[in-house]
């Protein structure tokens, strides 16, 4: 048995034996939140080599032209292509003398399609490495061409844990979006097209080489991208900090960012936003995505990929509906947890008790979403669903997060009567 195989067989024992404790009393285990962070321990998580600020993605083009690569897949959306946003890059590495070859064909939440077109343009143009220069849609399709590419298997083979046997192509993300993260993740999200439900890709060979966090190219972002995607920053630091998982790092960069977002969410959705707003913004959006290395994320994700995938919400958005009924679910047990983020944000004092404290995290979450613009309701959402979303929402999260307390069936029922129009 090699490694990946060994891990995959570590990890559905461990959900298998731990599950067992999980739906007697709704706790989770000790046991399962040690197996999840030694397996974290084990793979030994890399890190992208950052360039920050403005001007940064072209720093990233010198860098890149330095690895002697013989062309590049470029992995954009029409959208961004039109806007120009590539544009400056684009005459950078011609300046350079590197060759590429434009694939512009991602759509939002990348379909299985999406990627095996990439694919096939890779292998026509005889590419070496995959450049991301998009939001987190085309980050992930660019992710999963560069680890088909080396491992000469469909992109369907690579879901699940650790599928790639070899190093992926040489693989570089400039993302223009402030939200996912996936410039540092060892996640890609990609959709199945026939019933858009979403498949994880889980392996560090995905991390980029260098990725470059440059505001300049976040400047066009409209406001309700920008208050989506960052919220699903703010999403990914909350439920991090929450998780049986987190760890001093982890808690820097969701301190950190969770910070950044109250104080640059608003700013950077406003018309004339400052370049400072959005690279503050990208630098919490990076943190989000080193934290979710370490912490995972929890059920607001869980459920709001299904409704998503369901219902068509961008992610971002999907994320924002969700996060303030969870947050209620699991406030009195991370009452602690939660009463220091509103010290640190400055929502309440030392003078409040915990549960004040924890009341005035959770009520500042629903103003930051209410301030940029998110509607509270998911408008399609009816009954007849809800054991389907249900269902999916268990399967990812009861495997995959260290949640702070399991739902049980009516719980989430709850949460979606609740989100219900
Ligand atoms: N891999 C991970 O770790 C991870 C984490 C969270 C989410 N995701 C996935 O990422 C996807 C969502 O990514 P996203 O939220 O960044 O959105 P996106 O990439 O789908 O982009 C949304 C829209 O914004 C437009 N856009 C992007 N940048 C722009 C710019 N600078 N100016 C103008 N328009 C711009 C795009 O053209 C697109 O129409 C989902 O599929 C989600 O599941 C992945
Ligand atoms: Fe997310």
């Amino acid at each position: 048995m090699n490694l990946p195989e060994m891990l995959d067989d570590v990890e559905t024992r461990l959900v298998k034996t731990f599950r067992l404790s999980r739906v007697k009393n709704q706790v989770v285990g000790k046991g399962y939140i040690a197996g999840l962070r030694a397996l974290v321990a084990v793979l030994n998580i890399p890190k992208p080599t950052v360039f920050m600020s403005k001007g940064s993605s072209l720093r990233l083009c010198e860098s890149v032209s330095q690895f002697g690569l013989r062309k590049i897949l470029i992995v954009t959306d029409q959208m961004l292509y039109d806007l120009g946003v590539l544009d400056k890059m684009l005459a950078e590495l011609t300046k350079l003398g590197m060759s590429y070859s434009l694939f512009t064909d991602v759509k939002p939440d990348p379909t299985f399609d999406v990627v095996e077109a990439g694919l096939k343009q890779y292998r026509k143009d005889d590419c070496d490495a995959v450049m991301a220069i998009g939001g987190g849609s085309s980050i992930d399709a660019a992710k999963v061409i560069a680890l088909a590419a080396t491992n000469e298997v469909e992109p369907r083979e690579l879901v699940g844990i650790l599928k790639g046997k070899v190093p992926s192509a040489p693989f570089f993300a400039v993302p223009t979006t402030a939200g996912t993260g996936s410039e540092a993740t060892i996640g890609a999200v990609i959709s199945d097209p026939a019933t858009h439900k979403k498949e994880l890709v889980i392996d560090t060979k995905i991390v980029p080489l260098v990725a470059a966090l440059d505001p300049e190219l976040m400047k066009g972002l409209p406001a309700p991208i920008t208050a989506a995607t960052g919220l699903d920053a703010l999403t990914h630091l909350v439920e991090a900090y929450l998780s049986g998982m987190a760890n001093h790092e982890s808690d820097y960069y969701a301190r950190s960012g969770i910070q950044m977002i109250f104080k640059n969410l608003p700013l950077a959705c406003k018309k004339n936003a400052t370049l400072k707003s959005r690279e503050n913004m990208a630098l919490a959006s990076y943190y989000g995505g080193l934290t979710i290395n370490i912490a995972g994320l929890g059920y607001v994700h869980a459920i709001a990929h299904q409704l998503g995938a369901l219902y068509r919400i961008p992610h971002g958005e999907s994320n924002a509906k969700v996060l303030p009924h969870v947050l209620a679910f699991n406030q009195e047990c991370r009452q602690d947890r939660m009463a220091e983020m509103a010290l640190f944000l400055g929502l309440g004092t030392e003078k409040d008790t915990e549960k004040a404290l924890a009341n005035k995290f959770v009520e500042g979450v629903k103003a930051l979403i209410a301030e940029v613009g998110i509607e509270p309701k998911v408008d399609k959402l009816t009954p007849r669903d809800f054991k389907e979303i249900i269902q999916a929402a268990f399967k990812e999260a009861n495997s995959t997060y260290a949640v702070p307390k399991y739902m049980s069936y009516d719980d989430a029922e709850k949460v979606l009567l609740a989100l219900a129009g």
